[in-house]
C-alpha cells in the first residue's frame, strides 16, 4: 500500500487539531510556516529561559557535537557534565552537591523516588518507601509521576495501572481546603503533612516532594510565607526527606536561583529544570544533599537505576552555555524585575468579572478564571474557558500555557504564563493586551450563548 508522501504521520496530542507548523524563532517570538509571528507568553511549557535563537547557545552546540556528541553514562564521564555539575550545585542551597542528569521530567522526578528510596534502605531504614505528594499538583505524565501527581482530570483514565500513593491539601490560599482567610490562616495545609504522616505511619514515610510554585493544575499558585519552612521542620522531625520539584520553577524563573530559595529552606533533593538547558536540549537535573549520595556510594555503591541519554554530552555542554548565558545577562534578578511589573500589568484584567485571581513570583504568573468572583465558583469544566481564552489569544499572536482541574481536580481554569526571562516592558504590554482582548472576547460570547 503507498502513501501520499505529504502525508502528515506525526501522532499528535491532539489529533483533530491543525497545528500550526513552527519554522524559527527569535528572541521571544516563534515564526510559523505561513510567516505569522507569536509572542511566547509561557515559553512553551516554561522552558525558555533565555529566549530562542541565542548564537551563543548554537555554538557550545557545534563544539560539542564536533568533539563528542554521546557516550554512555554507564561506561564514561564527560568534562561537560562535570563542568555542568559543578556550575548547578554553586546555584544550589548549601548542602546540595550531588547533580544527577536526566532527559525528561517525568524521568528527573521518578529518579528522585528511588534514589530517596534505596537511600532509606541503604541507612538500614528499609521500612520507608512511602511519598506523600499534594492534590493540585503535577510532577509528570509517566505512571509513577502521575501517580505522585493530584491532578485528577489527568490521572483517572490511568488510575488501574498507577500505585496508590497518599496526597494533601494543597497550599492554595485562593481556595484555601479549610476554609481559612489570611488574617486567621495557622498554616493548616502544612500542619495536613503531620497528619499523613502520622496516619501513615512515620516509620513507612521515605519522602515528601512539592512544586514550590504549582504550575501546569493550578497557574502559579505560591504558598504563603511560613509554609515551606514548616514543611522542613516537619519533615525533620519525622525523618522524611523533601523533595522539591522545581521542574518549572528552577534556574532562576522566580527571580531566585530556585523558587525555594524565597523562603530560604534547604531541601534533602531538587528536580529541576526545562529552563535548565532553555529548550535547546532535552536535559533534567535531580540535585542531591552529599549525604544521599555518600550513603550510597558507601553502601552498595551501586544506584540501580539509569537511562541512555543520562549525562548526555551535547546536553550538559548546552545547559553549561545557557547557564552562563543567564548569569552574563543577569537574567535572574530580570526576572524578579520584569515579573513584578508583569503582575503589576495582569491586574488591569481584573476589570473582567471572569479573572477571579492574578497571582505569580518572578516570571511566571497565573490568572484564574471564575463564574462568579464572590462565590470563586468555577466555570463548567465543559466550556473549556481555559482552552478557548488561550486559543484565542494564541490567534492573535501570544501564546500560553491553558490549564484546568485546580479547583477541584476537574474543575478550575487558568492561564499560565511564563515569558523568556528577557522579555522588555514593551514586550509585556503588548501581552497583556493581547490578553485583554481575548478575555473581554470570550466573555461576551459566554453572556451571548
Ligand atoms: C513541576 C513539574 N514536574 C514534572 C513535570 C514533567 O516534566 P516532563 O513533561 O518533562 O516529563 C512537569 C511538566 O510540566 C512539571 O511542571
Amino acid at each position: 500500500m503507498s502513501h501520499a508522501p505529504q502525508e502528515d504521520r506525526v501522532f499528535y496530542r491532539s489529533p483533530r487539531k491543525k497545528y500550526p507548523t513552527a519554522v524559527r524563532a527569535e528572541g521571544i517570538l516563534i515564526y510559523d510556516q505561513e510567516g505569522r509571528a507569536y509572542i511566547d507568553g509561557s515559553g512553551g511549557a516554561v522552558v525558555v529561559s533565555i529566549g530562542h535563537g541565542v548564537r551563543e547557545i548554537l555554538q557550545a552546540m557545534q563544539c560539542q557535537a564536533a568533539r563528542i556528541a554521546f557516550a554512555h553514562g554507564s561506561q564514561f564521564t564527560s568534562e561537560a557534565a562535570k563542568e555542568l555539575a559543578r556550575k548547578i550545585v554553586e546555584l544550589c542551597p548549601p548542602g546540595l552537591e550531588r547533580v544527577y542528569f536526566l532527559s525528561g521530567g517525568s524521568e528527573a522526578v521518578e529518579t528522585a523516588v528511588k534514589m530517596a528510596r534505596q537511600y532509606q534502605v541503604e541507612r538500614g531504614k528499609p521500612e520507608k518507601y512511602k511519598v506523600i505528594s499534594r492534590w493540585a499538583s503535577y510532577h509528570g505524565n509517566t505512571l509513577g509521576a502521575l501517580a505522585l501527581s493530584g491532578h485528577t482530570g489527568r490521572r483517572r483514565l490511568y488510575l488501574p495501572l498507577m500505585p496508590h500513593t497518599p496526597h494533601i491539601a494543597p497550599a492554595y490560599c485562593y481556595r484555601c481546603p479549610f476554609g481559612r482567610e489570611p488574617d486567621d490562616c495557622h498554616i493548616e495545609c502544612a500542619e495536613d503533612l503531620e497528619t499523613a504522616i502520622l496516619y501513615e505511619g512515620p516509620e513507612s514515610v521515605s519522602a515528601f516532594i512539592a512544586e514550590p510554585v504549582v504550575g501546569a493544575t493550578a497557574g502559579a499558585v505560591v504558598p504563603r510565607d511560613g509554609y515551606f519552612q514548616r514543611i522542613r521542620e516537619i519533615c525533620d522531625r519525622y525523618d522524611v526527606l523533601l523533595i522539591v520539584d522545581e521542574v518549572m520553577t528552577g534556574f532562576g524563573r522566580t527571580g531566585r536561583n530556585f523558587a525555594i530559595d524565597h523562603w530560604g529552606v534547604a531541601p534533602d533533593m531538587i528536580v529541576g529544570s526545562k529552563g535548565l538547558a532553555s529548550g535547546y536540549s532535552p536535559i533534567y537535573c535531580v540535585v542531591s544533599k552529599a549525604e544521599i549520595h555518600d550513603t550510597i556510594r558507601d553502601g552498595s555503591g551501586v544506584f540501580v537505576h539509569g537511562h541512555t541519554y543520562s549525562q548526555n554530552p551535547l546536553s550538559c555542554a548546552v545547559a553549561s552555555a545557557v547557564i552562563d548565558y543567564v548569569r552574563a545577562h543577569d537574567l535572574v534578578r530580570r526576572a524578579a524585575v520584569r515579573g513584578g511589573y508583569l503582575l503589576e500589568r495582569l491586574r488591569l484584567l481584573e476589570r473582567h468579572p471572569i479573572v477571579g485571581d492574578i497571582r505569580g513570583l518572578g516570571l511566571m504568573a497565573g490568572i484564574e478564571f471564575v463564574r462568579n468572583r464572590r462565590t470563586r465558583e468555577p466555570f463548567d469544566p465543559r466550556l473549556k474557558m481555559n482552552q478557548k481564552i488561550g486559543g484565542r489569544a494564541f490567534e492573535k499572536g501570544l501564546i500560553t500555557y491553558p490549564g484546568g482541574g485546580g479547583a477541584d481536580g476537574i474543575r478550575g481554569d487558568h492561564l499560565l504564563l511564563a515569558p523568556p526571562l528577557i522579555i522588555t516592558e514593551e514586550e509585556i504590554d503588548r501581552m497583556v493586551e493581547i490578553l485583554d482582548a481575548s478575555i473581554a472576547e470570550v466573555a461576551a460570547e459566554i453572556d451571548a450563548a
